[in-house]
This record gives structure tokens, C-alpha cells and sequence, in this order.
């Protein structure tokens, strides 16, 4: 199976303002690929650069060491083949509306009007927003706004999504049903996935890879654990729980010793 995304050994260094205490040296040493077509999801301690691995993959940062490719290519800049779904809800263009926010990719690669509104319902209708395409994002609540991201990702067709814990904002609810959407929508399409979250459960749900991240500073990849389970899944079954378990401890191993950093 080919490669599509590729870290290798990876250091991301932060200026920090007014030189006081160095540079913030985020990631030292990260490695790792994921495969073509893969749902892989990335678990790890807040601030430990999960956010900071998703934008060198995306193009807006630049590695301050080692390499960053996609499908073999050195990423220089970000580019419509990797679509981006942003931890922060603030990530939509407050002055457009949900249509106009979805459809901006498209009219900037110049689509056709007709095939743009063909590309826009159906994306609208997916997230389950076509009653609020005229609305601006001040009137959304922050789980719609994560949906009009998604819209906006997907309508691009991109090669790769790229989602920082896209569904954290959302009530359990909507969260599962938008978990069971990106399943479909990757099983159905074969993107390749790199999906950050908090929820160890979410992650085993969803992912043919988990992989979990040390604590910063120089963060890198602790342990990858393949998740070799019949689709769908279901949370009570005891390979589930003890992968759930596996996870945990990892996670929480690298959260007690950074409270002893
Ligand atoms: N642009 C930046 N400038 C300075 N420090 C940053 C910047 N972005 C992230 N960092 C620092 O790098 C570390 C990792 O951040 P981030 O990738 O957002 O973590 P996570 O997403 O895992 O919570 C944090 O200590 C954060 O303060
Ligand atoms: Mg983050």
C-alpha cells in the first residue's frame, strides 16, 4: 500500500516573544506515515502538538528539521488536495454566509456556477444545513459552525482531510451522528484521514490506526496501535474495551509525568 502522508523526523521549533526562556522546541524527532486511504487518528495530551502536526501536513507551518510529504511531494504551502477542518470554530469567514463560507473554495478554483450549486447542496444537505445557507456565522451555534467546516472541506474533494477534533464542540447526539457521517463519507470516497481527538472511543470507532503522541516539549509518536475490527463497531465488545483500556494507559502515563515535568 503507498504512502500518502510522510513525517520524517520531524522538529518543529517556536520563536517565543521577546526571547525570554528560548524557543519552544514543540515536536524532536517525529516520524510517521500514514497510509493511502487510511482513517488514521492521532491521540495525545493537550499541547503536546497535535495541532502543530496537522498544519506542517496542511502547509501552514514549515518543519524547522526533518521532511513533511504528501503522495511523495515535499509540502511547500497549502493546497486545495488537502482539506482542513479546524479545531477552533472561529475558522469561518465571519462577513460570508454558510453558503458563501462552503462555496469559497470553489469559486476561487473558478467551478462553473451550476456544478458549484450541485457541489454546494449536496454538502449542505450532508451536514444537515440547508435550512441556514443564508445565515452569517454569528447566528450559528459552534456544533453548526463545525458542520459548515466539514461542508467546506468536503466540497473541495480533497485527496486528504486533515481534522483537528472537528466534533468536540458538539452535543453527544450530533457528535455521533456526524462521527457515522465521515465513516461513510471515507469508506464510500477512500480518503486518506488524519483525525485528532480527545475521546479514546471516538478514535477506536473510527480509526483503521490510533496513534498516541508523547508530552511535549519534542514531542514525537509513543505508540501506534492498529485497530483490527469488523465495521461498524460497537463499544461493548471486549476487543473494544480492551484496546479502550491499552489507550488509556498510555495516555495517562504521558499525562502524570508531565504533571512531574
Ligand atoms: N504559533 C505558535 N507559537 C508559539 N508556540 C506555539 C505555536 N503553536 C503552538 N505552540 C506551542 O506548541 C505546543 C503544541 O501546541 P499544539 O500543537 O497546539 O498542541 P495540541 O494541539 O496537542 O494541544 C504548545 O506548547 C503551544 O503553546
Ligand atoms: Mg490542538
Amino acid at each position: 500500500m503507498s504512502v500518502a502522508i510522510e513525517l520524517a523526523a520531524v522538529g518543529k521549533r517556536f520563536e517565543r516573544a521577546g526571547g525570554a526562556g528560548g524557543d519552544y522546541v514543540a515536536l524532536d524527532g517525529f516520524t510517521l506515515e500514514v497510509r493511502e486511504g487510511e482513517f488514521f487518528c492521532l491521540l495525545g495530551p493537550t499541547g503536546c502538538g497535535k495541532s502543530t502536526v496537522l498544519h506542517l501536513v496542511a502547509g501552514f507551518e514549515r518543519p524547522s528539521a526533518g521532511s513533511v510529504k504528501v503522495f511523495g511531494s515535499a509540502v511547500a504551502a497549502p493546497d486545495a488536495d488537502r482539506g482542513v477542518v479546524f479545531q477552533t470554530e472561529q475558522a469561518l469567514f465571519p462577513w460570508l454566509t454558510v453558503e458563501e463560507n462552503v462555496a469559497f473554495g470553489l469559486r476561487m478554483r473558478g467551478v462553473a456556477p451550476a456544478e458549484r450549486d450541485a457541489i454546494l447542496d449536496r454538502n449542505l444537505e450532508l451536514v444537515g444545513l440547508p435550512r441556514h445557507r443564508a445565515k452569517f456565522p454569528r447566528e450559528l451555534s459552534g456544533g453548526m459552525k463545525q458542520r459548515v467546516q466539514i461542508a467546506r472541506a468536503l466540497a473541495n474533494d480533497p485527496r486528504i482531510l486533515l481534522m483537528d477534533e472537528p466534533f468536540g464542540a458538539l452535543d453527544a447526539q450530533t457528535r455521533r451522528r456526524m462521527q457515522e457521517e465521515v465513516a461513510r463519507i471515507w469508506s464510500a470516497t477512500g480518503k486518506t484521514v488524519i483525525f485528532i481527538t480527545h475521546d479514546i472511543g471516538e478514535a477506536i470507532w473510527l480509526a483503521d490506526r490510533v496513534g498516541v503522541m508523547t508530552r511535549g516539549p519534542g514531542a514525537r509518536v509513543k505508540e501506534i496501535v492498529e485497530v483490527d475490527l469488523p465495521r461498524p463497531r460497537h463499544a461493548m465488545n471486549a476487543a473494544y474495551v480492551e484496546l479502550y483500556n491499552r489507550l488509556s494507559a498510555t495516555i495517562q502515563a504521558e499525562a502524570e509525568a508531565m504533571l512531574n515535568d
